[in-house]
């Protein structure tokens, strides 16, 4: 059996659509905003991942989502995945902004969704359910206006009562959506409610068998990839999902983990993905390095530990057959040996062709000189480079030249005697400029006199520090919080100094809050 989309054209009932929702709802999630140079790259590491869609962001929300899914749908102008953008059906003007973001794309997509349970209808959006069926409808004609790739979702599908969920997504399906997604929005669903409300859906909608139904879990009962894999059971046949499983709350169902149940356990789901499993690692790593947060080291597929055997009976079974422990291989989603490949005499032609390897494009000439200089400095301090190295250290530079303010040197005197001092130098919109402060311990003393620098009232709200690889000369990869009148933001640095790494992180995050100043949140979104 097939079905005709436009954009994927005929597509076989067992082909499952991959739709990543990283850069959408996986950037929601407090500490995750990137910035537009983090979500081309990105973009370009999702592609080579080979999902079907990528949801570049929420085009009404503020002008730099709008020029981020402008921009991600100019990178795929002639050909990749579909670049989708979000709007609320009846937002003022959600569904023109995000059909103008998206037009540059190749194969482009509007995603329009409203709320369709009785909650959120009466306390969110304080309408009734007349009134939301006809925007439905308005929103979707409209839609089509743009593009013939139509998306609507019924958000809080999952607690939608079941004739009415049937009314809207038949008037959404009338209006001209080519995919249904029923979202379980506040993760509240077990597989069984998924597995029947698309059963239900499927029996009962008439043109249900002219669209795609679609699954988006959310994880609060952890129970996100198996609601899922009960969707696929269902009949839905696209999946939206995020890397590392990053989300609103605790976050969406995990694109690696959907993608290795459906190839390891082909024979109990017959369904296939356009995947090339062997780029989940990076790509896991690429986000986890973009946005600071590394995944727990015991997470399915991705975690450090994922395909480690500490116990000697393990280890001994694995090394006589891997299949007594290992149900996929480590190869399978990108694991290899450690990748120690650079060091202080290598140079600038195998250093460029690292950074493409790491998902880093063509970088210009400017940029791939700072990377080069910053990680012959890395090299004479550390004995071995690893690819985690160069991705810390070309985050810090590259991505930041860009920046309002930028970290030039610190010192600081610290230790048992005495107050700690800090002499900071940084550059403020290309003005150099020092500071000297003391402190509470030496990262104190670095934060005071960087107040003294750039005068700002924010609240520190965390402080951790990591290493990027094993050993004592491991760079130190720092995060920091900061919160301003309710927005939060992350900031990395990394170095094989801490201190550096601090001061790093702190001006990472003060140049993110400089830029979320300007960001006007969109109304009743909770997606
Ligand atoms: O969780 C949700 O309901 C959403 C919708 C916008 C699809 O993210
Ligand atoms: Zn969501």
């Amino acid at each position: 059996m097939t079905i005709s989309h436009p954009s994927f054209g005929d597509i076989d009932d067992s082909r499952i659509i991959i739709f990543d929702t990283t850069l959408r709802d996986g950037e929601q999630s407090p500490g995750f905003s990137m910035n537009l140079d983090e979500k081309l790259r990105m973009a370009d590491m999702l592609a080579e991942l080979g999902v079907d869609v990528i949801e570049a962001g929420f085009p009404v929300a503020s002008p730099g989502d709008w020029e981020s899914v402008n921009a991600i749908a100019a990178k795929f102008a002639k050909d990749g995945p579909v670049v989708a953008g979000l709007a609320r059906t009846g937002g003022r003007d959600d569904i023109a902004r995000a059909g103008e973001a998206i037009r540059p794309a190749a194969r482009r997509r509007i995603h329009n969704f409203i709320s369709t349970s009785p909650l959120h209808m009466k306390y969110k959006l304080r309408m009734e359910p007349e009134t939301v069926l006809e925007l439905i409808v308005q929103g979707n004609e409209q839609a089509r206006r743009f593009t013939d790739d139509v998306e609507w979702s019924a958000e809080d599908g999952s607690r939608t009562e079941p004739e009415f969920l049937c009314r809207c997504v038949e008037a959404a399906i009338k209006a001209g959506a080519t995919t249904i997604n029923i979202p379980d929005t506040v993760g509240y669903a077990t597989p069984e409610d998924m597995e029947r409300i698309f059963r239900m859906l499927k029996e009962r909608v008439p043109g249900a068998e002219k669209v795609i139904f679609s699954a988006h879990n959310h994880d609060d009962l952890g129970l996100a990839v198996a609601n899922t894999i009960a969707s696929i059971k269902g009949g839905a046949r696209q999946v939206e999902c995020t890397i590392n499983g990053i989300g609103e709350r605790a976050g969406n169902a995990a694109l690696e983990e959907i993608a290795m149940a459906l190839r390891t356990r082909h024979d109990v789901l017959p369904y296939v993905s356009g995947l090339v499993t062997e780029n989940i690692l990076r790509t896991s790593k690429l986000l986890a390095s973009i946005t600071g947060f590394d995944v727990q080291p015991n997470k399915a597929i991705v975690g450090r530990n994922a395909f480690a055997h500490e116990s000697g009976i393990h280890q001994d079974g694995v090394l006589k057959n891997a299949a007594t422990y290992e149900i996929m291989t480590p190869e399978s989603v990108g694991w290899t040996k450690s990748s120690l490949v650079m060091g202080k005499h290598s140079g600038r032609a195998a250093f460029r062709d690292k950074l493409k390897a790491l998902g880093y494009g063509e970088l210009g000439e400017n940029a791939l000189n700072d990377a080069f200089r910053r990680f012959k400095e890395v090299a004479d301090r550390k004995k071995v480079i690893y690819d985690d190295d160069i991705v810390a250290l070309v985050d810090d530079e590259v991505n930041r030249s860009h920046e309002r303010i930028r970290f030039v040197s610190v010192e600081v005197r610290a230790g048992s005697r005495g107050p700690a001092t800090a002499a900071v130098e940084l550059e403020v919109d290309g003005e150099l400029k020092q500071a000297d402060a003391q402190g509470d311990g030496p990262v104190d003393a670095i934060f005071n006199a960087i107040g003294i620098i750039f005068t700002h009232d924010v609240e520190l709200k965390l402080y951790s520090v990591g290493a990027v690889t094993d050993g004592a000369d491991a760079q130190a990869r720092v995060t920091v919080r900061l919160e301003e009148n309710g927005k939060m933001v992350d900031g990395q640095g990394a170095d094989t100094d801490t201190m550096v790494a601090s001061t790093r992180a702190y001006v990472h995050a003060l140049n993110k809050l400089l830029v979320k100043r300007d960001r006007r949140e969109p109304e009743a979104l909770t997606a």
